[in-house]
């Protein structure tokens, strides 16, 4: 089998180049760059044509990255080296200027940043088309009734929209964990150099100020070597993902037979190759299984850092491609999602069905009592005990007779029977409870916050 064999060590350097994926930060790298040398030239560091040859040539790099016309050679190591000698090919000596008063510890974190920013901005957008989505589905549904769970078990009728609703809290905490470490990411550590800081006399506010960062770092062994704001990236998109992670299962399970509450489009299931009769999540299904990656990207920054000695060290090299993975989990889920749920078909009869099961009614039961005068714990006993003579007797609750219910507490009357899942629904007329002119007026709410993030 031997000849099977991919041969995994070809040459020392194999090792170390990371081309095949920091490309992923070129354009970034290029916009750092074009902010460095217009500021070398304002402090007159270098002169103002060697500036003007430079960015001149860093634009064209840019076209060619995003035509991508460029061609990343892997004897050059990495996303920066490759550009700068690229720009020693269009513009000769002057190019060596650019690395004036610079050190690729601060350029790699400046471009990471940058990256960073960028996709946690689209992230932040995606979450909302999300929300829309999900407020959309709720909304168009408002009135549909299903069974709630607690361990699994059927537990109290509920509506649809109020449960979609849930997920749409969740995402609204999950956009402003992004914002919130938006703001730590938008910090320019240009000026930092190798660690120390550099011997020139630059101008950081204003690079900082042409790459839209907020502020400038305030301590350059920090900047260059601190990845927190990766942790922290990580750790929400492992929250975010875990949202995601939780609605995928209940789709899969609400579209088993077994459930039955809804159906996917047809471009979100596969047929299996053996049973001509599946219909399988699959979209669904890889969300959940994809959770996992992500929750791994966070320990692998995690890892790679507890322990490292300051400042700068090439293990720090190793945070990329966990970086850039969850980024691309994050927004493939994401647009997924979006356009999968557009997709659901919603079977109300079904949901209706299992919401009507009478035993989910018990704890109106007991409200009914204490309606009635009963303390709860005495409504609990007798509600527990009219459900065990339902048990026992193979009569569905509410249509036990009412010389039953008044065995285990006077209290009950003929209006007993009154009590059905829909005034058990409306019933929940808390803030944040189920009842419709509740979820109404949450659907509403909800809409305000879309509006305002605009
Ligand atoms: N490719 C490197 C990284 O990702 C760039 C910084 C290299 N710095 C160094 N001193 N070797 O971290």
């Amino acid at each position: 089998m031997e000849k099977y064999t991919t041969h995994y060590f070809k040459t020392a350097s194999d090792y170390t180049v990371s081309v095949g994926f920091d490309w992923r930060l070129g354009l970034f790298d290029v916009l750092g760059s074009i902010a460095h040398a217009r500021m070398l030239s304002t402090q007159k560091i270098i002169s103002k044509e060697d500036s003007l040859l430079i960015i001149e040539g860093l634009e064209k790099i840019h076209d060619e990255i995003v035509n991508n016309a460029f061609e990343w050679k892997e004897d050059l190591e990495d996303v920066h080296m490759n550009i700068e000698q690229r720009l020693f090919e269009l513009i000769g000596e002057p190019a060596g200027r650019l690395h004036t008063a610079r050190s690729r510890n601060d350029q790699v974190a400046t471009a990471t940043r940058l990256y960073l920013r960028n996709a946690l901005d689209e992230i932040a957008k995606r979450i909302t088309i999300f929300q829309q989505v999900i407020l959309g589905l709720a909304e168009k549904n408002l009135d549909a009734v299903m069974p709630g769970y607690t361990h699994m078990q059927r537990a109290q009728p509920i509506l649809f929209s109020h449960h979609l609703m849930a997920y749409f809290e969740m995402l609204s905490r999950d956009y402003l964990r992004l914002i919130d470490c938006r703001e730590r990411v938008n910090v320019s550590p240009l000026g930092s150099g190798a660690l120390a800081g550099v011997p020139y006399p630059l101008d950081r506010d204003m690079v900082a100020k042409e790459l839209q960062f907020q502020d400038v770092s305030k301590n350059s062994i920090d900047a260059i070597s601190s990845r927190d704001y990766i942790v922290e990236f990580h750790a929400t998109a492992s929250i975010l993902l875990m949202h995601i992670s939780r609605l995928a299962e209940d789709l899969i399970l609400w579209s088993s037979s077994e459930f039955g509450y809804i159906k996917f489009g047809s471009e979100w299931v596969t047929g299996s190759s053996m049973m001509p009769q599946k219909r399988n999540p699959d979209f669904a299904e890889l969300a959940r299984g994809k959770t996992g990656r992500v929750y791994g990207n966070l320990l692998n920054i995690l890892v790679i850092t507890k322990g490292l000695p300051m400042s700068y060290n090439t293990d720090l090299q190793e945070d990329k491609e966990a970086l850039f993975d969850s980024v691309e989990t994050v927004i493939k889920t994401l647009d997924v999602f979006s356009e999968m749920l557009k997709s659901l078909e919603i079977n109300n009869d079904r949901m209706l069905s299992a919401a009507s099961d009478p035993t989910m009614l018990a704890t109106d039961l007991a409200d009914y009592l204490v309606n009635k005068g009963v303390t709860f714990r005495r409504a609990h006993e007798a509600v527990s005990a009219v459900c065990e003579r339902s048990r026992d007797s193979g009569i569905p609750l509410m249509d036990l007779p009412l010389s039953d219910y008044k065995k285990f507490n006077q209290a009950f009357e003929q209006d007993v029977y009154d009590v059905n899942l829909h005034t058990s629904v409306d019933a929940r007329n808390v803030v944040g409870g189920t009842a419709k002119k509740r979820v109404s007026e949450s659907l509403k709410f909800a809409s305000q916050v879309l509006a305002k993030r605009r």
